[in-house]
């Protein structure tokens, strides 16, 4: 096993290059697609010129002209922007392998949802990535994509769901999110690699050879970058749903994870309209729907954080609870063989530290019950219970027990 710390490290450093590159191609995307919407197409006197647009950025005016190559003239250097997409896919599968693969199952699997062991975990995982890419190219390169493809979105989006909801119940939470979002990020990464960029290679090609370009091959990179901006917001939000346990370890985050999928792609779909001159602000209402069904599901009143009746718990027996259950990661020296340092900086070595924490303990513990992780430490119902009570009682410090 690797140490800690330099996983600790290739960690730092895979991310920030991966949030980098990510930024540069979503950036970029982003960018063409507006550039694309903003340009200016009616100048009879310059055929060649399919439009043209003028920017203002960072103290200095550009001219930007989308034209058709005059035959046999291919103009040089050209940039192709396909490289922040290698990047960022390589970084995210290095990501992927250091956080979830190399930590023993910690954030992979969870006893409470399958008995799936880190192995076969990772194999799924990896599986996963290589099957969902062959079976997405398959269904559009076949009949139902034909007629606007509207046989093959319904099964795609029917696809993406039942992924979404299959992956939860069979990996942590958190795993299922990430492996969601792995997954479309390697479908984005083949179709810029496979389908797109072989296309600009043909075009390149036609250019060069005074021939026009195979509209099959225009046609279908279009579609698919169409598809990649679709599922770009989604992705964002898998990419960070690591920060919100309150969705990835709700009980039922799957349907949490639909709702922001209808979220983020709504979103992109009245952008995407508003770009080509069209309107689908009507979109905002499904849009809107879905986040109230995420703000009420994720809600004080639908989790049930209602008081606990029962006996009075001391501070003693909590504390005994944490102390076997959560301080072999959350202390100032843990024991644990991943953790060497307290996750989050998170430590319960005493009375206050535990204290102060005590609503996110019991919503962390209690509610979403993804403490401890991956219930390494094996902790029981019964002990979930009493630290809930505890919290619900006033997590009060008993001054008899303190010191402890
Ligand atoms: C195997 C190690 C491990 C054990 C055991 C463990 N935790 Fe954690 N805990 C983590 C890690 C890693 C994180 C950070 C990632 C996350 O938030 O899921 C974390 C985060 C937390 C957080 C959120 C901290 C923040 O920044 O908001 C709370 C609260 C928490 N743990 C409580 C507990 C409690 C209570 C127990 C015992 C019942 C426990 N943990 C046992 C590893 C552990």
């Amino acid at each position: 096993m690797i140490d800690a710390w330099i996983l600790d490290w290739l960690n730092v450093g895979f991310r920030w290059v991966h949030l980098i590159a990510g930024i540069g191609w979503i950036g970029t995307s982003l960018y063409f697609m507006w550039l694309d919407a903003a340009l200016i197409r009616n100048d009879p006197s310059r055929p060649d010129v399919e439009g043209h647009t003028w920017l203002l950025h960072s103290g200095g005016f550009y001219l930007v002209e989308r034209r058709k190559l005059p035959p046999g003239q291919l103009p040089a250097p050209i940039h192709w922007f396909k490289w922040e997409a290698a990047m960022t896919w390589l970084t995210g599968f290095a990501l992927l392998v250091i956080v979830y693969y190399l930590t023993r199952g910690v954030y992979l699997v969870d006893p409470a949802i399958s008995a799936i062991g880190p192995g076969q975990a990772v194999a799924l995982g990896i599986g996963l990535l290589v099957v969902a890419w062959a079976v997405y190219d398959l269904v559009w390169s076949s009949p139902l994509a034909r007629d606007g493809g509207r046989a093959a979105t319904v099964l795609s989006w029917a696809l993406l769901l039942a992924v979404v909801y299959g992956l939860t119940r069979v990996l942590s939470g958190r795993a299922a999110y990430i492996h969601t979002g792995a997954m479309l990020g390697t479908i984005m990464v083949a179709n810029v690699w496979m389908r797109i960029v072989p296309a600009q290679r043909d075009q390149i090609a036609a250019a060069t050879a005074g021939r026009t370009p195979d509209a099959t091959l225009a046609t279908r990179a279009k579609q698919r970058s169409t598809h990649n901006s679709y599922v770009t917001f989604p992705v964002i939000f898998m990419m960070l749903s690591h920060h919100y346990p309150l969705t990835y370890g709700h009980r039922l985050n799957w349907l949490v994870l639909w709702l922001l999928i209808v979220v983020g792609a709504g979103v992109r779909h009245v952008m995407i309209a508003r770009e080509h001159g069209r309107r689908a602000d009507w979109w905002l209402v499904p849009v809107a729907a879905a986040v109230a069904a995420v703000v009420y599901l994720t809600s004080p009143a639908w989790l049930g954080a209602a008081t606990r009746g029962g006996e009075r718990v001391a501070f003693d027996a909590a504390n005994t609870v944490i102390a076997h259950r959560c301080v072999s990661c959350h202390s100032e020296r843990p024991s644990d063989d991943i953790f060497r340092i307290a996750p989050n900086g998170v430590t319960f070595d005493t009375p206050e530290s535990i204290r102060a924490r005590a609503e996110t303990i019991r919503m962390r513990v209690a509610i979403l019950k993804n403490m401890p992780l991956a219930n390494k430490t094996g902790m029981t119902d019964a002990e979930r219970d009493l630290l809930a009570r505890w919290v619900d009682q006033g997590a009060a410090i008993d001054v008899r027990t303190r010191g402890r």
